[in-house]
């Protein structure tokens, strides 16, 4: 008999139970009948449909929605990240990698390619305020964990995770701090100036794609051991995919149909990626007591 996705999803969840911290009281959760997430003060969590669970106690709306994601899918699984994929896995794979966070996962596709590639039992676990990002993952990736979440109030216990990555989204240092192992891993991937500058130039958007200032400073007020490494390449624009690539993109929000159109009708045979993936070791303490 095939398991169904949910079951799939559900299962794993119940083995990986001891990650989860009530979102809501933060009290250690069970899952239940295979069905829902349930905390020792009884605030309970169901499965959807396909098996991702909703952890991020309000609701939220998000500017990301099902075409964004589909078209960020579309891209993403050309072969256009992979470059930087390849960066991410060189440096996830000589560290203890056995239980992924991704927070900030979107559709799920980077995570999904990340697990995939690295040797060993991977368990990954992928977050993202927009349902419409994790109901993609859920249906494209069973065997993860997804979960609707916030990434500034993580639904999981402290130390659990030998890895962090945040790709292109935003961070909580305090956050990744505690729920990584101590010696843990944090790799941040973000976009630097040439980053889809042949978008950038047809919708006039000259400042750069930073979303937080001098994020090596931050990452290092945080973790140990920073290290940092610029990949930059151009990938050649096969036929159909400069629609997804204007859709997936916050620079074009904003954007008048008009400029859409025009720029939809351009001729880009290649477009930039480059960014620098940053990373670095949670300096946590291990709680042991050193002295005699
Ligand atoms: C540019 S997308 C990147 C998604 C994915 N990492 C990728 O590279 O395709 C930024 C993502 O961050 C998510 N995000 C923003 N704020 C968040 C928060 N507080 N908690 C969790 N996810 C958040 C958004 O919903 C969105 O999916
Ligand atoms: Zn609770």
């Amino acid at each position: 008999m095939t398991l169904s996705k949910k079951m799939i999803n559900a299962q794993v969840m119940d083995r990986n139970a001891s990650l989860f911290r009530c979102p809501i009281c933060l009290a250690t959760m069970e899952m239940v009948e295979l069905s829902r997430l349930v905390c020792v003060n009884n605030h309970s969590f169901d499965l959807s449909k396909n098996g991702y669970v909703n952890l991020a106690p309000q609701a939220h709306m998000t500017k990301y929605d099902q075409s964004l994601f589909g078209a960020r899918k579309t891209v993403m699984t050309s072969g256009f990240f992979d470059g930087v994929l390849e960066a991410i896995i060189n440096t996830v794979e000589k560290q203890p990698h056995t239980v992924i966070l991704d927070a900030g996962c979107g559709e799920g596709s980077h995570l999904s390619e990340i697990v995939e590639r690295l040797a060993g039992d991977v368990t990954g676990v992928g977050i993202d305020l927009a349902k419409e990002g994790i109901t993609a993952a859920v249906k494209e990736y069973p065997g993860l964990i997804w979960n609707v979440a916030d990434l500034a109030n993580c639904p999981f216990q402290d130390d659990k995770f030998d890895v962090i990555l945040n790709i292109l989204s935003p961070a909580n240092y305090a956050e990744f701090s505690r729920l990584l192992k101590p010696g843990g891993l944090f790799v941040k991937a973000v976009p630097e100036s040439g980053y889809l500058q042949e978008l950038r130039a047809i919708f006039y958007e000259d400042k750069g794609q930073k979303d937080e200032a001098d994020p090596v400073a931050r990452v290092a007020e945080h973790f140990d051991a920073v290290s940092t490494e610029r990949i930059t390449y151009t990938f050649p624009l096969a036929d159909g995919l400069l629609a997804p690539l204007i859709q997936m993109t916050p620079l074009t929000w904003g954007a008048s149909a008009d400029k859409i159109e025009e720029a939809l009708q351009m001729t880009i045979p290649e477009i930039t990626i480059d960014f620098t993936i940053i990373s670095g070791v949670n300096r946590k303490e291990t709680g042991q007591c050193l002295v005699e």
